[in-house]
């Protein structure tokens, strides 16, 4: 097991800095430059079907439904086509109105979960065609579904997921790209993003540099008695993944909220000892989250913010800062994420907490 370590002190740590080589196998041979859009040819469907795809709904649990609702919105912006996301183990009990038009993908690293199993063979009991979005090549959910795409991430040990997040993300991007030059989107804006998205892996690998930076942030707030992860839009996602993380190997209390709920809210639990980590890349949405980062100040609470290289006023507002690479809306929760994923892993270093085997968790779940 020491080899599999390759010299990091615990699987989590190992497989955060696995991601840039994750992603870049994520998306080896899917991206056409010339056609200026993904291939998915795990799919089994061809451009008409595609096309005729009126609606997708994304099924699954914890980590895998947080790349959903990333995906949500990926899918959504770039396709104009309506998305739902649920937790697996409710869609199955919901009785939810389907049709010939709906597309549903199941998400999950290891294809083992019952949840999302029984999901699946709901929907397909109701003749939806069901793709798979799984890391573990002949899974149950790989081999019970029509198709799907792998993830090709590699084995993940480390209960907490880290890189089969940004594989399920960057697949979502894939399929948005697909989805969007069937129909919104022109050859200029595909081949803008592919050409982001190659740069993906390098840019991650500069934020994984850096992890020094967010050990410091993880070691000053370790002791917070709760803490809030906000984000917006396409961040949105990631506030909930960076929360789950939090709780799951430190067991500090965490909350994810889009965030615009504090207001509605959230804010009552703000003081000093809880900081609020606001997730605020240069984006659509960047005015919106420096107003809510000042209602926190206002209050006394610390704001660690995840900002954009560039950015000369968040540091004015927020106690601490931590900056990814410029660039594109769309792709930022793949960095963002990730200075997430270290300080988890940073805080529950710094507690003495058991990073790989947290208390009470399993790594995948088989039984409802
Ligand atoms: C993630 O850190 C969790 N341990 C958990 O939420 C996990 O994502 C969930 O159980 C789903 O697992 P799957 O992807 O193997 O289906």
């Amino acid at each position: 097991a020491e080899a599999e370590l390759g010299g990091y002190p615990h699987y989590m740590l190992k497989e955060i800095f696995d991601q840039p080589e994750a992603i870049r196998n994520a998306m080896r041979g899917r991206l056409d430059l010339e056609e200026a859009t993904a291939k998915l040819g795990g799919l089994n469907m061809n451009p008409h079907q595609l096309l005729r795809i009126q609606r997708i709904v994304i099924v699954g649990c914890g980590t895998a439904r947080h790349a959903g609702i990333v995906g949500e919105y990926l899918i959504e912006s770039l396709a104009h086509l309506p998305v739902e996301v649920d937790y697996a183990s409710e869609f199955r009990y919901r009785n939810a109105p389907l049709d010939g038009e709906t597309v549903v993908f199941a998400v999950s690293q290891s294809g083992e979960t019952a949840d999302t199993l029984a999901a699946v063979r709901e929907a397909k009991r109701k003749g939806m065609r069901v793709l798979g979005i799984c890391n573990q090549v002949g899974s149950t959910i790989a081999r019970e579904t029509e198709g799907g795409v792998y993830m090709h991430a590699g084995p993940e040990i480390g209960v907490a997921a880290t890189k089969s997040f940004t594989s399920q993300v960057l697949v979502f991007l894939l399929l948005a790209v697909l989805l969007g030059r069937l129909r919104y989107l022109s050859a200029r804006q595909g081949k803008k993003l592919i050409e982001a998205i190659e740069k993906l892996p390098d840019q991650v690998t500069s934020v994984l540099s850096r992890h020094k930076e967010i050990r410091a942030i993880a070691e000053k707030y370790a002791d917070a008695e709760a803490m809030l992860f906000l984000g917006r839009q396409f961040q949105y996602g990631i506030a909930l993944e960076g929360a789950l993380k939090m709780k799951e190997i430190t067991y500090i209390r965490a909350e994810g909220h889009p965030a615009a709920e504090l207001k509605h809210g959230v804010i009552a639990l703000v003081d000093e000892r809880i900081p609020s980590i606001f997730l605020c890349p240069q984006d659509g949405v960047y005015d919106k989250n420096v107003s809510n980062i000042a209602e926190v100040k206002a209050r006394r609470g610390p704001v660690i913010a995840i900002a954009s290289e560039g950015d000369d006023r968040i540091g004015k507002l927020a106690d601490d800062v931590f900056l990814i690479p410029q660039c594109s809306e769309l792709l930022a929760p793949i960095l963002t994420v990730v200075p997430l994923q270290l300080l988890a892993y940073y805080t529950a270093l710094s507690l003495g907490r058991d990073i790989d085997k947290p208390r009470n968790l399993a790594k995948s779940v088989t039984v409802e």
